[in-house]
């Protein structure tokens, strides 16, 4: 695992889009997996900069999800589908038809999971990886104890992730819904590059646990122990408890 550290969140980003702009130049139809919540955003922001100045084409890019709510309404402004394309498709140029996720108002919810994992290895598998990080640990929602060969399935969010989201639902916990689906460890691990952004001192805990620590379910991040081709960027506060 390599560990990088910027001095803050606004590097980060300008270091992770670089990383993937010379991905999109060696292949400009790689499959990006992208993630939601308030860390990946200067990196969309920086790659979104490139990209209206011409310095990187992303239009051929294909976009896949690392989870979605269960049982939002069909075009609720806070399901991951449609933060994703108002914060990354649309600002990068790529076409609503390169972009896959699981679906999340499925009837079959187990049917939808299968058939979303069979789907990106069908699309021959995600190229980079991008993750935040819980301030439990979680990668995706794969909270702590999750099984690190886990594939994309239905997670019931703990009350601390759903408080932590309550910000995108006005402050309002009641209307955070309660299940996910998402990408199982194993199916993140299957990427063939793990980059996870932390930034922030509230991310230090998890941070070191998760680069130090023994390798445990109970800190799901610390599968990407496991992977060949990891990539950790932290800022200097969410680095304040590496040793
Ligand atoms: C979101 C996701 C989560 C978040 C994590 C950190 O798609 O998979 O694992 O990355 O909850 O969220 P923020 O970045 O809002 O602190």
């Amino acid at each position: 695992m390599e560990v990088v550290i910027v001095p803050d969140a606004a590097a980060g980003g300008e270091l992770i889009a670089g990383a993937i702009a010379g991905l999109l130049a060696r292949k400009p139809e790689a499959l990006l997996g992208v993630a939601t919540g308030s860390t990946p955003l200067p990196v969309y922001r920086a790659l979104a900069a490139r990209v209206a100045s011409g310095a990187v084409d992303a239009s051929r890019a294909r976009i896949c999800q690392l989870d979605e709510y269960v049982g939002l309404p069909a075009g609720h402004p806070e399901s991951y589908h449609a933060v994703l394309l108002r914060q990354v498709l649309e600002p990068l140029g790529i076409d609503e038809s390169s972009f896959m996720g699981p679906d999340g108002s499925a009837e079959d919810v187990a049917a939808a999971c299968r058939a979303y994992d069979a789907a990106l290895t069908a699309a021959g598998g995600v190229d980079l990886q991008l993750l935040g990080i819980g301030t439990d640990g979680h990668i995706g929602f794969n909270e702590p104890c999750s099984s690190l060969a886990s594939r994309t399935r239905i997670k019931t969010l703990t009350e601390q992730t759903r408080l932590d989201n309550a910000r995108f639902f006005g402050d309002d916990i009641e209307q955070v819904p309660h299940h996910v689906i998402t990408q199982g460890i194993g199916t993140i691990l299957d990427a063939r590059h793990l980059v996870l952004l932390a930034t922030g001192e509230g991310k230090a805990e998890a941070v070191a646990q998760t680069v130090e620590g023994p390798l445990a379910a109970v800190v799901p991040a610390s599968a990407l122990q496991l992977h060949p081709h990891a990539t950790v960027v932290v800022d200097e506060a969410a680095a304040s408890k590496l040793k």
